[in-house]
């Protein structure tokens, strides 16, 4: 399985893009199926999760079926659901499954679902949904009782085709989800409120959307913090561009607490190195605050302030898998209980061997390796590859000694 070396100790200097936004794509993209002809995307990131969702939207354009070979290696494969079940009024899926981050369940989708008219029968295959011809897809009023991303775009884009008013309070205000309703009212869906916790989707009665403008997706967020927290660390001088730092705010103001050198435009981000860092506790909350995909990127960054932060993961139960190998690597972390890791800094990083667990734990692994002492060896590059856009080479672009190996 192929692997990224970094030999540490690299100052980094430069100017990146951003790309664009993975999940901001992946539901996009699932809302296609909404459509009399398929869209038109834009600036979607050329990434192992998008090749898996495009693969399973061509099978389930040609054969009518979500493949579940594909679909249970990928839990945001669940976006396919609402969109199938209200263009067919049936749909047949497995469960997507828990994942190294948690368990994940999709009670809410279901219920969901089941309160719109779907019958909901479950088997060792899997989910199969479907609406009885007498009662068809109707709108409903839906409180979720936790608030969930793709649970939030699921029953927005099903609403979209149900036959009168969905009102969804409690609902995720993720910019990806402004970004998905901005998509479909484009093209004749009528959502309100969306990037708010109360939504309003007014059903058109089933009449598939037709395609009037393209979707762009915007820049990715996570992407965007996670390289102003390499720089932070490791740049001379890095200018992050085509971001948009105003969806940054919880992650940015931390490292300004922390003492980053963080020039903010409208559009970019110039991020200079510091040799002296403060600790700083965060933890990790629903849009507006501190993501959860940010939390292990973060966590590298604090192992270089001087004294104890303490970072505590709201969001989900096994977020905390890098904490082993970032100790390897010198760091001085405990973990108390699966919620919360008290981290000792500032403590020198050494170069060490070790598996990416997941997309966002493996780019922390980058920025760990960049700065340490000595080469690392970071495995299971597919992990790494599902969310960034040829990562070796624009890390290179701006100095980083990165490569990768068979
Ligand atoms: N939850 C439930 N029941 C449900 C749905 C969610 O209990 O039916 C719980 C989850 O277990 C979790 C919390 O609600 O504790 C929030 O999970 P959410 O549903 O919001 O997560 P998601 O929609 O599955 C998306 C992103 C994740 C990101 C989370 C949180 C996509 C495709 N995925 O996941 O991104 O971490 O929101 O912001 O949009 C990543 O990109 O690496 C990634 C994991």
């Amino acid at each position: 399985m192929a692997s990224f070396i970094v030999e540490g100790n690299n100052l980094l200097r430069g100017t990146i893009e951003v790309s664009g936004s993975k999940n901001a794509a992946l539901s996009a993209l699932a809302a296609g199926i909404l459509f009399k002809t398929f869209p038109e995307y834009f600036r979607v990131p050329d990434i192992e999760d998008i090749r898996r969702m495009r693969e399973l939207i061509d099978v389930f354009l040609e054969h009518k079926t979500i493949n579940t070979e594909i679909a249970k290696r990928f839990r945001a494969s669940i976006l396919l659901a609402g969109p199938i079940l209200a263009r067919l009024g049936a749909v047949s899926f497995p469960h997507p499954g828990g994942c190294l981050i948690g368990a994940r369940p999709i009670d809410v989708f279901l219920e969901g679902w089941r309160m719109m008219g779907a019958y909901i029968s479950e088997d060792k295959d899997g989910y199969h949904l479907e609406i009885s011809k007498q009662t068809s897809l109707r709108g409903i009023d839906y409180t979720f009782r936790v608030k969930s991303v793709t649970g939030t775009e699921s029953l927005m884009m099903t609403a979209v085709l149900a036959h009168g008013i969905t009102t969804l309070h409690n609902s995720a205000c993720e910019p990806e989800i402004k970004s998905l309703a901005d998509f479909l009212n484009a093209n004749g869906a009528v959502v309100c409120g969306a990037g708010t916790p109360d939504i309003v989707v007014k059903g058109n009665g089933g009449a598939l959307l037709d395609f009037h403008k393209p979707f762009v997706s915007p820049p990715d967020r996570i992407e965007t913090g996670s390289l102003a927290i390499l720089g932070s660390l490791a740049a001379d001088e890095l200018r992050i561009t085509q971001c948009n730092p105003a969806e940054l705010e919880a992650p940015l103001q931390a490292l300004n607490n922390a003492g980053a050198s963080i020039e903010v435009g409208d559009n970019w981000i110039i991020v200079k190195k510091s040799d002296c860092f403060f600790p700083v506790d965060i933890e990790t909350r629903e849009y507006p605050g501190f993501p959860t995909d940010l939390q292990a990127p973060f966590m590298v960054f604090l192992t270089q302030a001087g004294g104890t932060s303490i970072v505590r993961e709201n969001i989900f139960e096994g977020r905390m898998t890098h904490v082993p190998s970032l100790n390897a690597m010198g760091a001085r972390i405990s973990l108390k209980g699966n919620h919360r890791a008290v981290i000792e800094g500032k403590t020198p990083l050494v170069g060490c061997a070790m598996e990416s667990p997941d997309i966002r734990a493996g780019l922390a692994f980058i920025i760990a390796a960049s700065i340490a002492n000595g080469t690392s060896r970071i495995g299971n590059a597919y992990q790494i590859d599902r969310g960034y856009v040829a990562l070796d080479k624009r890390l290179s672009e701006i100095g980083m000694h990165i490569f990768r190996a068979d």
